[in-house]
């Protein structure tokens, strides 16, 4: 889909509805060549605790991307007010079961849960969320084997978009575990100079004005607006946020849209941007846990 700006310059929204429609495509053609092969069956778990509507909505829609790709899949719920032994139990369970090849737990945990304690507990090669101190490691180390699906999902979306991507400025807005840090390790591996900008950078706007790529993955409605952006650059967001317009609830990303539009080469809309490539990235670790389970 193109754009037309005031300036008439045409800018890319990069559609990721489109492209992840593609990947499971591809994947589910690969998950019926295994069958066929007499190869196993790519198995998803996923736990959910308690009744966050988010994340029941996050949940369902993993599911369903799953079954279309052919995948075999279950949901473990779990009340609110379990305990971190039953939560451990299941995991426990999981991981030693044949047919499942990818866990996922479900964040944010209810307060009363360690989250550190469940995702060290998930068997490394079946962490298709790539949480496992083993797997940050081994990203780290330049040997990655299960890398966080958001990230993930967005160098999908910048190679197709820009190809080689050496040498490029990269900005990341953020510096969580679950996307921040993953996606300026893979930049780095894909040979970006990579800069992090945080709650207590000095001038973040100065240093994202550089940026050939920027990544907003802060969890701040709109923040990012034309003046952080670089004529040119290829923009990707993130966020997801959900805001009161006239009593209506939106949902809207880390970058105002139709500002920074005005301004870059290409940019990801929110929604259809980088959450359908999250989901289908989900069915490509579990796939990846499959065919690493087969070596
Ligand atoms: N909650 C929000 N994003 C994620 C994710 O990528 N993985 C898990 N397990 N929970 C989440």
């Amino acid at each position: 889909m193109q754009i037309k700006t005031p300036t008439e310059t045409p800018v890319k929204v990069i559609d990721g509805r489109q492209l992840a429609d593609v990947l499971i495509e591809e994947m589910t053609q690969e998950v019926n060549e295994r069958i066929q092969q007499g190869l196993s069956q790519p198995g998803l778990a996923v736990v959910l605790v308690g009744e966050d509507p988010a994340s029941t909505i996050y949940v369902r829609n993993k599911i369903r991307c799953a079954e279309k790709a052919g995948l075999f899949s279950l949901v473990k719920h779990l009340d609110a007010s379990c305990t971190q032994k039953t939560l451990e139990d299941v995991v426990v369970e999981l991981n030693e079961r044949e047919d499942i090849h990818g866990i996922l737990v479900q964040l944010p945990l209810p307060q009363h849960l360690s989250e550190a304690r469940i995702i060290n507990l998930i068997d490394p090669t079946k962490d298709i969320d790539g949480f496992h101190p083993v797997n940050v490691g081994l990203l780290s180390s330049g040997q990655a084997k299960l890398v966080p699906c958001t990230p993930l999902g967005c160098m999908e979306m910048l190679n197709r978009e820009m190809g080689d991507l050496s040498g490029k400025h990269a900005v990341v807005i953020g510096r969580s575990n679950i996307v921040g840090k993953p996606m300026a390790n893979l930049l780095l591996q894909a040979n970006c100079t990579v800069s992090i900008v945080h709650s207590k950078t000095l001038e973040p706007e100065a240093l994202c004005r550089q940026a050939d790529i920027l990544v907003a993955a802060v969890g701040v409605a709109e923040l990012v607006d034309k003046n952080w952006v670089k004529p040119g650059a290829v923009v990707i967001d993130v966020g997801i946020n959900a805001i009161d317009i006239d009593g209506k609830r939106k949902l809207v990303g880390d970058v105002n849209f139709a500002d920074v539009a005005e301004k870059c080469r290409a940019i990801t809309p929110v929604p259809g941007g980088v959450g359908p490539m999250t989901i289908a990235c989900l069915i490509k670790n579990t796939l990846t846990a499959a065919k690493q389970r087969d070596m």
